[in-house]
């Protein structure tokens, strides 16, 4: 098969822990993704592409989610800290250094 594969241009790539640890986030995971549609980051050139990800290797102070390019990890995320990421970090480009444990030096 020569099947070419595609994948929409994107800025970030966010990566939720939905690992068992982490407590299986889906309903946090599809909410992000709610959020980033919202803000109308979901295509174009600031879009964020918002993966599950399995076991990241911290498996504590749960939720987990990495951001790259910039590699900014943030633990203990709920609704009201993923819309203040979604704003301050996707949008306008600045990491929310209250909720970061690494990455943000
Ligand atoms: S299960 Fe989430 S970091 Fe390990």
């Amino acid at each position: 098969m020569n099947e070419t594969l595609c994948i929409e241009p994107y800025k970030r790539h966010a990566l939720m822990c939905c690992g068992k640890s982490c407590g299986e986030q889906i309903p946090l995971l599809k909410s992000l993704k709610a959020k980033v549609a919202a803000a109308g980051l979901d295509k174009g050139a600031d879009a964020v592409r918002v993966n599950r990800a399995g076991c990241l290797g911290v498996c504590k102070q749960e939720p987990i989610m990495v951001v790259h390019p910039e590699g900014v990890w943030y633990s203990d995320l709920d609704e009201s800290k993923l819309d203040r990421i979604v704003e301050e970090h996707f949008k306008h480009g600045k990491p929310v250094k209250a909720w970061a444990f690494h990455g943000t030096n």
